[in-house]
C-alpha cells in the first residue's frame, strides 16, 4: 500500500492510471479510526473497481464544535495497518493545510437540506462534509466512491450535489454494520464507557420497535411512531438524551405524517454519556 500525503502525488498517480484504460478507481473516504464499518465499505469498494484510495482525513471545516473536533478520536497507525490488511492499494493523509490552504474562500452547501436535521443540530456541518467531499473527488478523480448508510442525511446530500453538479462519480451505499448486540458501528464509539455501551443500544432499540410497529401491527401514523422512538430512548435511564427523531421522506428529506413504504428515513439523535450518537433505518 502506497501512502500519499499531498494532492500534487494523487494527480500524478491518478493521471498514470489513466493510461492503463482497464484501471479503475473507488474512494472510500474516511476521516479515519477505522472499525469494522469502514472495513466493510473498503470491501465493497474492492468490489468495484481494480484500485482502492482510503482517504483519511479529521475534516475541521464539518465539526461546529471544536471540543468535538479535539476529541475525535485518531489512530492513523492501526488505520494504516487495517487497510493494508484488506489489500487497499492506496492510502490519502493530506494535512488541513493541503486541503484548506490560506485565504481558502469557497464551499459547497445542498441548500436548505444542509439545514435540516442534523444540520439543525450541528450548523455548518454539512457544508463541510459537501466541500471536502467535493475537493477529495477533485483531487483523487475516482470512477467510484462509498459512503455508508449510517449517515443517512449525508448519504442524501452527497447523491444530490454529484447530480446537480455533474460530477462524474458512481455513488455506492452500503449498509450499516452493527455489533452484536445492535450497536451501530462509528468511531465516536470508543469514547463510550461499559454503562454508556449498554445504554447506547436504546438507538438500534428504538429503530427495531418502529420497525414492529410498522411492520407487525401496520401502523403508519408518524406521530405514534415518533412516540415509540422517544419511549424508547428515555427508558435507558440517566445520561441519554433524545436529540432529535425524526420520519421523512427518502428523497426530498421532507417530514412525513404517514410512512411511505420504499421511501421513509427514520433518523435518530441522541446524546450518551455526553457522545452523540446517530442511527437510522429505512422503511
Ligand atoms: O462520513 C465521514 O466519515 C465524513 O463525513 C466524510 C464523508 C469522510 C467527510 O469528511
Amino acid at each position: 500500500m502506497e501512502v500519499i500525503e499531498t494532492i500534487a502525488q494523487m494527480r500524478e498517480l491518478r493521471r498514470a492510471m489513466r493510461l492503463t484504460p482497464e484501471t479503475t478507481l473507488a474512494l472510500v473516504p474516511t476521516m479515519g479510526a477505522l472499525h469494522k464499518g469502514h472495513g466493510r465499505l473498503i470491501q465493497r469498494a474492492l468490489t468495484l473497481a481494480t484500485n482502492v484510495v482510503v482517504s483519511s482525513f479529521v475534516n475541521p471545516l464539518q465539526f461546529n464544535d471544536s471540543r468535538d473536533l479535539a476529541s475525535y478520536p485518531r489512530t492513523p497507525e492501526q488505520d494504516q495497518d487495517i487497510c493494508k490488511k484488506l489489500g487497499v492499494h492506496y492510502y490519502f493523509m493530506p494535512k488541513p493545510e493541503e486541503i484548506y490552504p490560506p485565504g481558502f474562500l469557497t464551499t459547497v452547501n445542498v441548500s436548505h437540506l444542509s439545514k435540516k436535521l442534523e444540520g439543525a443540530s450541528r450548523p455548518g456541518h454539512f457544508r463541510g462534509v459537501c466541500t471536502v467531499v467535493t475537493k477529495l473527488f477533485n483531487i483523487v478523480q475516482p470512477d467510484f466512491a462509498v459512503f455508508g448508510h449510517k449517515d443517512a442525511q449525508q448519504l442524501v446530500l452527497i447523491r444530490h450535489m454529484v447530480r446537480d453538479l455533474a460530477m462524474d462519480v458512481e455513488i455506492v451505499a452500503v449498509p450499516t454494520e452493527r455489533d452484536k448486540n445492535g450497536l451501530a458501528l462509528s468511531s465516536r464509539n470508543v469514547l463510550l464507557d461499559d454503562d454508556g455501551r449498554r445504554k447506547a443500544l436504546c438507538l438500534n432499540r428504538a429503530l427495531r420497535r418502529v420497525h414492529f410497529l410498522v411492520k407487525k401491527q401496520g401502523i403508519t401514523h408518524v406521530g405514534e411512531l415518533l412516540q415509540a422512538v422517544r419511549s424508547a430512548i428515555n427508558s435507558a435511564g440517566d445520561g441519554v438524551e433524545l436529540d432529535y427523531a425524526h420520519i421523512v421522506s427518502r428523497m426530498t428529506l421532507e417530514e412525513l405524517n404517514h410512512v411511505e413504504r420504499g421511501n421513509t428515513l427514520v433518523l435518530i439523535a441522541a446524546r450518551v454519556g455526553g457522545v452523540r450518537l446517530i442511527d437510522s433505518t429505512r422503511l
